[in-house]
């Protein structure tokens, strides 16, 4: 304060006396505070807008949060009778499960299971490579729509673990409104950016990194996340990005395995201008 005032008092004894302007040095000076005063009061405000928008979000979060875990413990009695043998970490085999357990595919199944989806903690779910919750809930709706789940080996033995149309209803009144909610949560709170680079790794990240990334790794294509090992694999032609294999399996509808899950027009146009965009940043050998 006191150097601002200083050079006030410079900046005053410089204006000319006889000058029309009838500024005088008081009110020079006021005037200087006040604007002073404007700027700090702005930053103050939009400070608190920031800090009140991210206390909303996080409010909004534990709301839906608190929500989906009262949703998941309404269907946990059906869950687990015909998802737990293979969905849950804390399910013990039965005896005949646990024999022989490299070659034993009950045994298998039960591993292969919890990796891909482990009910053990309820909401949020857990998975190997602890892809986005949104696209574990899909991942649940397709295969309850599709009964692709219990496995059809299992239910051919255990015939009454299939999914019957309550079933499918009840989990799909919980699966459902969650994946809307949090639609609109990232809708509102982390909106695309129309940037092809980071519209494309969200595509990704919601679409494939359940199978191939964070230490997953289908058909033996894994780290996906590092955007860098992507571009230089044989995944990817940046001579020919349209070429490049994570775009042609994911146009032709082989990739995401589910056709349900397939890449909209619109995603694809995402994905391939992006690939385009990397194809000529790249340094040319
Ligand atoms: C007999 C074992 C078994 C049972 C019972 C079972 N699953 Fe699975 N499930 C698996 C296996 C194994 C995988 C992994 C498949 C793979 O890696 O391709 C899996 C994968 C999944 C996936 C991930 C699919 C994806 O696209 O990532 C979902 C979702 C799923 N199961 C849902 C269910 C639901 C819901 C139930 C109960 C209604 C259920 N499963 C019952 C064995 C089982
Ligand atoms: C539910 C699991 C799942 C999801 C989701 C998924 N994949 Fe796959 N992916 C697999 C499996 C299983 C294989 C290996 C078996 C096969 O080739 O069919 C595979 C193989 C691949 C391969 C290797 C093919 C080869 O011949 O070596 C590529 C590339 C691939 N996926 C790309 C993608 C892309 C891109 C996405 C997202 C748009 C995606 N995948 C989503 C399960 C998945």
């Amino acid at each position: 304060m006191k150097i601002t005032f200083l050079a006030l008092l410079i900046m005053a004894s410089c204006i000319p006396m006889e000058q029309k302007g009838k500024l005088t040095f008081r009110d020079l000076r006021q005037e200087e505070i006040d604007e002073m005063e404007r700027r700090q009061e702005a930053i103050r405000q939009a400070e608190v807008a920031r800090l009140e928008l991210q206390r909303e979000k996080k409010r909004e979060m534990e709301e839906i949060i608190s929500d989906a875990k009262a949703g998941f413990e309404e269907i946990k009695p059906l869950l687990k009778s015909k998802c737990f043998d293979c969905h849950d970490s804390n399910t013990k085999l039965p005896a005949y499960g646990r024999i022989f357990p490299r070659i034993n595919p009950i045994h298998k199944h039960q591993v292969e299971g919890i990796k891909a989806l482990d009910f053990v903690d309820g909401y949020p779910l857990k998975a190997q490579g602890t892809p986005l919750q949104i696209s574990l809930l899909k991942s649940i709706r397709d295969e309850v729509l599709d009964r692709g789940m219990p496995l059809k080996s299992y239910t051919l033995v255990y015939r009454s673990k299939r999914i019957f149309e309550e079933d499918e209803r009840r989990i799909l009144n919980w699966v459902d409104p969650l994946i809307t909610r949090l639609q609109d949560f990232s809708g509102k709170y982390e909106p695309m950016e129309s940037n092809p680079r980071s519209d494309a790794l969200k595509i990704l990240e919601m679409k494939c990194y359940r199978c191939h990334a964070h230490g997953v790794a289908k058909g033996g294509f894994g780290d996906m996340e590092d955007t860098k090992k992507l571009l230089s694999s044989g995944y990817v032609d940046l001579n020919n990005p349209d070429q490049s294999e994570i775009y042609k399996l994911s146009e032709n509808k082989e990739m995401p395995t589910n056709k349900r899950d397939a890449l909209s027009d619109h995603e694809l146009f995402t994905l391939r201008e992006w690939l385009i965009l990397e194809s000529k940043e790249k340094p040319k050998n």
